[in-house]
């Protein structure tokens, strides 16, 4: 059976293990950075109590370009850390794939793949300070000479590349200090530091800014994008705060259950969702149910809302008499007097810069965002008001777009579908 197949390093010819593993612990001042290519990679496990083997991870496929910001991201559970420890190495695929450039790294352990780890739990070394938590990887390096032979890297070497980089995440002057001296935020820069300093071609983050209060996740995040940009290396991040995801990430991967659901900039997956339930996670999402009745052609499609007609974008395949859902941002609906789909207030709250709305369309309840509410008018409970959009701010999707369950190797004894 595949999953107690034989690890592929078996078949791996010894030169070229050899080869690679050297490479790893070889010290390179200069590196084009690499791109990471998941090809079908899937991991199963077992669940402890039922024995039931489940995909953590299923027919995963991601191509991360060099020197791209890539985020994973999807509620607990849905295997964002899994896919992200298989590319570290601290997990095998049972199924696929995973290359660092063009070369396979399956059969690698992490300490012998080009890649560092900055953990949520900052791992540093608590006998060490800062200063010899920075270096110990340096130290254990070495670079290839001008003839040809494996030396160390010298001390004064080390200590400018280490000063350098503790300058880089402002920690300079901390060299002396114990690690339990240090905040949770100082401790993060730290581990960012170590792996940093070794100069690999991609860093890997596993829910870094975790632990930290919400004003210095704020600032950290947009230090480590900076300094992610400013060294151009390949970075793989993960995380389940979406506004974290949107404001550092090249392109996001939304995972749930195990599966890739979508893969875009944050622009496409703000405004093109997949399903309801990326459009729910990423941001907040309103939901009206219609039928589409007309195909006007150019790419266009004429959808009925509760007797209202509305011309939009068909970006998927829907076909007249599709049952489809509108999705709609909070932002880019209003309320008004005007002539358009009848609603009726049920929560109005002054937050400051926004009049939050609750409204009933129907059987849906709409999120209203008003910015700048200064001078307009405010609705209040129980006013019924009609709601105004442009039609070029609404996505389409059908009614039903499915959402994955988990997916298990032996359903038969699943005792939910018993
Ligand atoms: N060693 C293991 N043995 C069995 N099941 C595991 C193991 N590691 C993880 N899992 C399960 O695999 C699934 C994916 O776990 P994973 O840690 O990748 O989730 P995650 O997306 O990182 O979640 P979170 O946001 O909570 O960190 C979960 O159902 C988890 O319980
Ligand atoms: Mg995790």
């Amino acid at each position: 059976m595949f999953w107690d197949k034989k690890k592929p390093e078996a078949n791996k010819p010894q030169e070229e293990k050899r080869k690679f593993r050297n490479e790893a612990l070889i010290y390179f001042d200069h590196k084009e950075p690499k791109g990471v290519t998941v090809k079908g990679v899937g991991k199963i496990y077992e669940e402890p109590k039922t024995k039931r083997k489940f995909y953590a991870v299923k027919d995963a496929n991601i191509t991360i370009k060099p020197g791209e910001f890539v985020t994973l991201l999807g509620p607990s559970g849905c295997g964002k850390t899994t896919i992200l420890r298989m590319i570290a190495g601290f997990e095998t695929p049972d199924e696929g794939d995973i290359l660092l450039g063009n070369q396979d790294i399956n059969p690698l352990a992490p300490n012998e793949r080009d890649s560092a780890m900055v953990f949520q739990s900052y791992a540093l070394f608590p006998h060490y300070n800062v200063y010899e938590n920075v270096a110990y990887g340096l130290k254990i390096r070495k670079r290839i000479g001008p003839d040809g032979k494996l030396t160390p890297l010298s001390k004064e070497e080390i200590r400018k590349k280490v000063s350098d980089m503790l300058s880089l995440v402002q920690l300079k002057g901390m060299e002396e200090r114990m690690t339990n001296q240090l905040s949770g935020g100082q401790q993060q820069r730290v581990a960012l530091a170590r792996a940093l300093v070794l100069n690999p071609s991609v860093l890997l983050f596993d829910e870094p800014l975790s632990n930290l209060d919400a004003k210095l996740r704020i600032s950290m995040r947009t230090e480590i994008r900076a300094i992610q940009k400013r060294v151009g290396i390949t970075a793989v991040y993960v995380t389940h705060d979406q506004s974290e995801a949107m404001a550092i990430s090249d392109r996001i991967i939304i995972m749930n259950k195990g599966v890739i659901q979508q893969i875009g900039t944050p622009m496409e997956i703000y405004y093109h969702p997949v399903s309801a339930f990326v459009a729910d996670f990423i941001g907040e999402a309103n939901f009206l149910e219609g039928v589409a009745v007309d195909e006007p052609g150019q790419g266009k499609l004429v959808v009925d809302v509760a007797g209202y007609k509305f011309t939009v974008d068909n970006l998927g395949n829907l076909k007249k008499g599709d049952e489809v859902k509108l999705v709609l941002r909070p932002e880019s609906v209003h309320i008004d007097d005007g002539k358009g789909l009848p609603c009726k207030v049920e929560v109005s709250t002054f937050m400051g810069s926004y009049q939050f709305y609750h409204v009933r369309v129907g059987s849906d309840l709409l999120k209203i965002t008003e910015y700048n509410p200064r001078g307009k008018k405010i609705y209040q409970i129980g006013d019924e008001a009609h709601l105004a959009f442009n039609e070029g701010d609404v996505h389409i999707l059908p009614k039903h777009a499915p959402v994955n369950d988990t997916i298990y190797l032996n359903p038969t004894i699943n005792p939910k579908k018993k």
